[in-house]
């Protein structure tokens, strides 16, 4: 079943060009026209507002998707579904809040839908899981048509829940988005994404920069924009299958207290974009100078980041919005390599079940 990989994280890792282009072939025309057969532009009559609700991943796909609706005008937020479910935002009939969940289980998640639910809001499930019960109370369902994933950590879902939210954030823009707001970036990168994967994973090296990751008290993931999310996502993935502390932040919130935890022996990933990149430079210079290990991973052509980096790894060069789902393929790997090299339970991590159905 694992069809030669040794872990099943591998092989999802592996599937995720498959999986992309199932996600965004039915729905990209070859005029890069976006459709959303399940939907119809009506649903969305009179809506003002998007507000995500989400777990872990899903949460960092949310993060990311909410990013490119409000730079398209859309007013868009995040909300962990742990938090909205007892503690719901302001939410009225102009809100629309998107639930993104992979296994569509997830307890938190589905108790917020059902504070949504009481209210005069509407509610659409991002998920991959066909006949889940978050279908069953959504007024709306999308599918990210990924395949089963059968790794506790997620992997290939994350890339195709932050394909479908672009595909989403483009197909919404015209109606709820800014008028001077333009798609063609995106949808031409997104139409590149499941081949620009298959670049990254033709690559080595990640088990090379996993080496150096190994013997550390801690590594923290720095990022901005859609780096940031990237970031988070990072930690997240090495946390969970290697067991080490890892720690992600917003790359601009280091000097506001986490670079008093930066020594000789900490390690620093940094996620770069193409966008904003000379503000992260700085970022990587700050940690460089108090003696961190700094590994870079972003745009192949990239010069001042090359520089401040003790290692570099590149990723084809797509528009900044979708470059990190590139460099979260790189940080899937290097988790993986890491978790690997430290012989740990990698398909089901201990104390995590694979959808938490429990609040
Ligand atoms: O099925 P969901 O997407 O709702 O699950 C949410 C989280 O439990 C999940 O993403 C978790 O964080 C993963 N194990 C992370 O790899």
């Amino acid at each position: 079943e694992k069809q030669g990989y040794d872990h099943y994280m591998l092989k999802e890792i592996h599937e995720q060009p498959d999986a992309l282009a199932s996600a965004i072939k039915p729905r990209l025309t070859s005029e890069n026209a976006v459709v959303f057969e399940e939907l119809d532009q009506s649903f969305f009559a009179n809506i003002d507002r998007i507000e995500f609700v989400a777990c872990g991943t899903s949460y960092h796909a949310a993060l990311y998707g909410c990013q490119l609706l409000n730079a398209r005008g859309i007013p868009a937020h995040v909300h962990r579904a742990g938090e909205f479910s007892s503690y719901p935002a302001a939410i009225d009939e102009r809100t629309l809040v998107v639930a993104i969940t992979q296994s569509g289980e997830t307890a938190d998640t589905i108790e917020s839908i059902h504070r949504v639910n009481e209210t005069d809001a509407r509610s659409l499930a991002v998920t991959n899981v066909v006949g889940s019960s978050i279908e069953r109370i959504a007024d709306k369902t999308v599918y990210i048509h990924a395949g089963p994933e059968i790794g506790v950590a997620a992997t290939k879902t994350f890339s195709s829940q932050v394909a479908t939210l672009s595909l989403l954030a483009a197909y919404l823009t015209p109606t709820l988005g800014s008028k001077t707001a333009s798609n063609s970036a995106l949808l031409s990168s997104i139409a590149e994404l499941p081949t620009a994967v298959d670049t990254v994973l033709s690559t080595a090296d990640s088990e090379y920069v996993a080496q150096t990751l190994v013997n550390r008290p801690n590594r923290f993931f720095i990022g901005r924009g859609v780096g940031y999310p990237v970031a988070l996502e990072g930690a997240l993935k090495f946390k969970e299958i290697t067991y080490e502390h890892a720690e992600g932040f917003a790359a601009g919130q280091l000097k506001h207290g986490p670079l008093a935890l930066i020594t000789p022996e900490s390690a620093v990933l940094v996620v770069f974009t193409g966008d904003h990149d000379e503000k992260t430079v700085s970022n990587a210079h700050e940690v460089r100078s108090r003696g961190a290990t700094v590994i870079g991973i972003g745009p192949d052509q990239a010069d001042g980041p090359r520089r401040v980096c003790d290692e570099y790894i590149g990723v084809p060069s797509l528009t900044p919005e979708l470059s990190g789902v590139l460099t979260n393929v790189q940080l899937q790997l290097i988790a993986y390599h890491c978790a690997s090299a430290l012989g740990r339970s990698i398909d089901r991590p201990r104390n995590l079940a694979k959808s938490v159905t429990v609040e």
